[in-house]
This record gives structure tokens, C-alpha cells and sequence, in this order.
């Protein structure tokens, strides 16, 4: 082998064939890192014009879209690429569950979760920064669902809301943790997931697909450029489609009815309309736990990473119901609540 590269240190030499069939990963880990990149070269862009003031941040962020030289396109792509990093993110999850690759690298299931939350606390503290109506009124509905988290949530809504309201506080807050912790936490446990990913024999698969490996070079860095551009041309293409929002500024003596949380947290605001301790505390308290301790209750024989092992039954079947209870809460949640939360039908 000649010269080692940066890319080549974060690989081992050899690969079983078996990892690079598109079905085995379905590209998501990779797919999610191109997502963090675009992420975070628009997210510094956009630091060198905005302000967190709740005077100017308005706007600032009107500037950004509408008088600066390409600004919108950079704002649509943070945009597209924050909120995709969403649906990236869950359905690696997902398919690490369904093929049971957690096992054996359960520190890993653990630093995975963690980025996902951080995922989602990213999504969140960024919604507030235009300071329009939807965002001040999302962040409001928001903080006040954080306040249903097990034994944490009132400490959790302080740290939000840096007082008692949406105000001035919560902006720079909201600011700081997003263009500030948020990252650098996630740079650290994206690093530390790489490396145990390395650490642990690369991707979990079964024995008998051990027989055949392949170099790195070209095969994966082939297959892994194909990832990257693909999703690279997947954020453009939505970006041509989905515009960044902004709505009039936000008014805090004027509720938008209904006053609907961000998308990602829709189903909880859904629930939590049913019942407040059953939605609220019991059901995301029960969802937490499954996540964190099913690798570590999952007895099966199975090895891990194939997908649907007939051991696994139980566990895939109670996740997909899981999985697809939050989908149908979210959907309502998200399309069929009108004014004052009322069932509506939106076609
Ligand atoms: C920013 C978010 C994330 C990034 C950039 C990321 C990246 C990656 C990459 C590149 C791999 C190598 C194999 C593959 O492409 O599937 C991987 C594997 C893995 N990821 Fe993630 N991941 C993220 C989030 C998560 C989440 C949310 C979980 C689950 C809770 C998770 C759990 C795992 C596990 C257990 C493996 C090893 C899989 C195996 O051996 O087959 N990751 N991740």
C-alpha cells in the first residue's frame, strides 16, 4: 500500500464484500455525515450575519434571504439539511434496530442515541433564531413540553427558556447553544462513533459473510463518494423545492391558533393532548428506556446484521409498533389539527 491519507486512518485496509451491498447499510451513516458537513459550512455562513437581539435578529435573517448575494440559497440549504439530518438520522437508527447491529456495540447504540437527541436539540434551539410568529410560538409550545420530561423537565425548560417566557434570554440562549454546544458536542461524539466503528471490527455482520473481503481502495471510498454525492444532489434538489420560512414578526400577545410545536416534536404535542401524565411523562419515559436498554435486553442468537433475524421477531415487531404509533401521532399532529386543536380534515 502507498501513502496513507486522513481517510485512509479512519478506514481499515480490507472490507467484507457483504458491506458494501447497498441493502446492508443503505448508505444512511454516510448520508448523514454529508448532511452534518453542509450542515455546518452553511451554519458558519450564517454566523457572520446574524445577531441574536431580539431587535435585530428579525431582521437580520430577512437580510440574509432576501438582499445577500446567494444568502437565501445558504439559509434554504441549513435548512433542508438540518431537517433531513432528522430523517437521515432515524432511519439509520431504524436500521441498525431491524438488523440488530447494536449488539456488540452497544456504546456505540448509546453514542448514537446521544447524537440524536443532540439532532433534535440542534433542530430546536436553530427554529427560534428568525424570531417570526411560527418560531417564537413553537419555541413557546416546545418549552412547555419539555416541562412533561421525567424528573428533568422544569430544570430542562429553564435551561430552554433562561427564565420564565420566550424573551430576549431564551434568543441568546437559543444561540448559543446552537451555533456553540450543540456542535462541538456533536463534532466530539461523531468522532467517538467513527472510531468505535473502526474500533469494533467495522460494520456488524454475520460469520458466514466473513469469507470474502475486498480492499478499501477503491471499493468502499467508491461506494462511499456515491453516497456522498447522491445526498449532496438530494439536499440541492430540495432546496430548490422547499424554501427556508419566514413569516411576520414574532408577536408576543398574538397566538397563532393552533400553536403547533416543530414537526419533530408534533407527535409528543399530540399525545400529550390525549393525556398529560400518560402522554407526557409515561409513554416518552417508557420510549427512552426501550431505546437505551434494548440492546442490553435483547437475548437473542441471532448475529447481528442481518436483517429481520426470526429470533428478533418480538423486538422488531414491538419497535415497528412503536415506531409506527409515533408516525400516526406525528401525521395527525401535523395535518389533521386545526384551530383549537380540533380534528380537521386537510384535503
Ligand atoms: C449524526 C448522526 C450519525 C452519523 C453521522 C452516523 C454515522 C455512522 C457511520 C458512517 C456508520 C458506519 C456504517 C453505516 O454507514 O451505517 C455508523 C454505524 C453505526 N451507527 Fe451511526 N451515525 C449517526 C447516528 C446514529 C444513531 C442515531 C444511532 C442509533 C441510536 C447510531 C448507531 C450506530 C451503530 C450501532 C453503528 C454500527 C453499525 C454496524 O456495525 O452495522 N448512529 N454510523
Amino acid at each position: 500500500m502507498g501513502q496513507r491519507n486522513f481517510f485512509d486512518h479512519l478506514h481499515a485496509p480490507s472490507i467484507r464484500r457483504k458491506a458494501l451491498h447497498p441493502l446492508t447499510t443503505l448508505g444512511m451513516g454516510i448520508a448523514c455525515l454529508t448532511a452534518l458537513l453542509v450542515l455546518v459550512l452553511t451554519g458558519l455562513t450564517l454566523f457572520l450575519y446574524y445577531i441574536p437581539d431580539q431587535h435585530e435578529a428579525y431582521e437580520r435573517i430577512l437580510h440574509i434571504t432576501t438582499t445577500l448575494r446567494f444568502g437565501g440559497f445558504v439559509r434554504d440549504l441549513h435548512y433542508v439539511s438540518g431537517n433531513l439530518l432528522v430523517i437521515l438520522a432515524a432511519l439509520h437508527l431504524v436500521r441498525i434496530f431491524l438488523m440488530g447491529s447494536y449488539k456488540g456495540r452497544r456504546l456505540n447504540w448509546l453514542y448514537g442515541l446521544g447524537l440524536f437527541v443532540l439532532i433534535l436539540f440542534g433542530n430546536f434551539t436553530g427554529y427560534l433564531l428568525p424570531w417570526d410568529q411560527i418560531s417564537y410560538w413553537a419555541i413557546k409550545v416546545g418549552a412547555s413540553l419539555a416541562d412533561y420530561f421525567p424528573l428533568l423537565g422544569p430544570w430542562l425548560k429553564a435551561v430552554i427558556l433562561g427564565g420564565h417566557d420566550v424573551g430576549p434570554e431564551t434568543l441568546l440562549r437559543s444561540f448559543a447553544l446552537h451555533a456553540g454546544g450543540v456542535p462541538v458536542l456533536m463534532m466530539v461524539l461523531v468522532s467517538l462513533h467513527l472510531w468505535r466503528v473502526r474500533k469494533d471490527g467495522g460494520l456488524a455482520l454475520p460469520p458466514e459473510d466473513d469469507r470474502e473481503r475486498l480492499p478499501v481502495r477503491p471499493w468502499l471510498y467508491r461506494a462511499e463518494a456515491m453516497v456522498f454525492f447522491f445526498t449532496l444532489a438530494l439536499i440541492v434538489g430540495l432546496t430548490l423545492i422547499f424554501d427556508a420560512p419566514i413569516y411576520e414578526r414574532a408577536n408576543p400577545s398574538h397566538p397563532p391558533n393552533p400553536a403547533k410545536s416543530p414537526w419533530y416534536f408534533i407527535g409528543f404535542q399530540e399525545m400529550v393532548g390525549y393525556s398529560a401524565l400518560f402522554g407526557g411523562v409515561v409513554a416518552p419515559a417508557l420510549i427512552g428506556l426501550f431505546m437505551v436498554l434494548a440492546p442490553f435486553a435483547d437475548r437473542s442468537r441471532s448475529a447481528a446484521g442481518r436483517w429481520f433475524a426470526p429470533d428478533r421477531r418480538g423486538w422488531n415487531l414491538l419497535f415497528i409498533l412503536l415506531l409506527l404509533s409515533q408516525l400516526v401521532f406525528l401525521v395527525l399532529g401535523q395535518w389533521f389539527r386545526g384551530k383549537n386543536w380540533a380534528l380537521i380534515w386537510p384535503f
